[in-house]
């Protein structure tokens, strides 16, 4: 991982700035990833900071819900300052043991709180964005005892081989479970690319709040599809993700480097078709399984993308007949 270094130019807070949203994307992912491929309610720790039982699978996404936010809050001030916000990423892992995960999660708070202190900036010239690196940097202390917390707590109770959830290997051949996957794929990228036009649109704080609704939105439909596919014998896949002999999966490229639209019309006229097209793969996927749990659990994610349509829709339509919006 790259240091921070001296920020003492403009160019130096936005080049570096941007190798820490470049971590903040991945592991934002990544403990999602880990956190939606462990049993729910089923390895609780006590944790350190909020003194109560907590699940760690639940805390897991908690934590990565707190690097979205560190992703947010850097990218808005690379936006401010006319830099450009990154969507690159680091690498992603996942273990076949839970505990190899948390306790690579628990090294990446160690390695990204180093990052954050090894920022030298300059005195009195970036006194917002040396608060900010104080405050997230925290914040990572805190993730770095939650994660050890779970990590000794697995190791009490003898749970060192407890394994994630896997692909079953018959599953590769069904359509139902190949197109929960493709929706994931989609939800995922359409949640990176409505965070985007936030920042993008960060001026304009109405359409920006909207964009905003629709990530979380899209977040949660990933979060849910998580759960179905474990109910389905299946495990949220890490896109481009290698396999290695030991059941090792390693992706370089997780989530798409690049997202379309640079600009108010670009951006908006990219993401109807996007929306169009989750709600025919939902609309396609829902009849190959009987009305039940799985359809109830499906359903609501359809009904919300159909409103992400019409919500698209006249946000584009709108846009176009105001004169003079840029
Ligand atoms: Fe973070
Ligand atoms: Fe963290
Ligand atoms: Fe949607």
């Amino acid at each position: 991982m790259q240091k921070i270094g001296l920020i003492k130019t403009d160019e130096d807070a936005v080049r570096l700035l941007n190798i820490a949203l470049e971590h903040e994307w991945a592991v934002s992912f990544e403990y999602t990833i880990h956190a939606y491929s462990m049993p729910k309610a089923t390895f609780f720790y006590h944790d350190p900071t909020m003194k109560v039982r907590k699940d760690a699978r639940a805390q897991t996404i908690q934590i990565g819900i707190d690097e979205m936010y560190h992703a947010l809050q850097l990218g808005l001030i690379i936006q401010q300052m006319g830099g450009t916000p990154s969507f690159k990423t680091d690498e992603v892992i996942r273990y076949p043991r839970i505990l190899d995960n948390l306790k690579r999660d628990r090294m990446t708070e160690d390695l990204v709180t180093d990052l954050y202190r090894s920022a030298e900036i300059v005195e009195g010239a970036f006194p917002k964005i040396q608060n900010m690196v104080l405050n997230i940097a925290f914040d990572e202390v805190r993730h770095a005892a939650q994660f050890q917390a779970m990590i000794d707590t697995l190791e009490a109770e003898g749970q060192q081989e407890a394994l994630c959830f896997r692909h079953a290997p018959e599953n590769r051949d069904k359509e139902e479970i190949q197109l929960l996957h493709e929706i994931m794929r989609i939800e995922n990228e359409l949640m990176h690319r409505y965070l985007k036009y936030t920042l993008l649109f960060s001026d304009h704080q109405d359409l920006s709040q909207r964009l905003f609704k629709n990530a979380i939105d899209q977040m949660r439909h990933w979060d849910k599809n998580s759960g179905t596919l474990v109910m389905l014998g299946d495990v949220v896949r890490i896109e481009n993700a290698e396999t290695d002999a030991d059941g090792v999966e390693k992706s370089l490229s997780p989530m798409p480097d690049l997202y379309p639209g640079e600009d108010r019309m670009a951006a908006l006229e990219s993401l109807l078709p996007t929306e169009e097209e989750l709600v025919r793969l939902y609309e396609k996927l829902l009849p190959l399984f009987p009305e039940g749990e799985v359809t109830d659990r499906l359903t609501p994610n359809l009904a919300l993308d159909r409103e992400h349509v019409f919500t698209q829709t006249y946000l584009l339509e709108n846009a176009r007949q105001v004169v003079g919006l840029e």
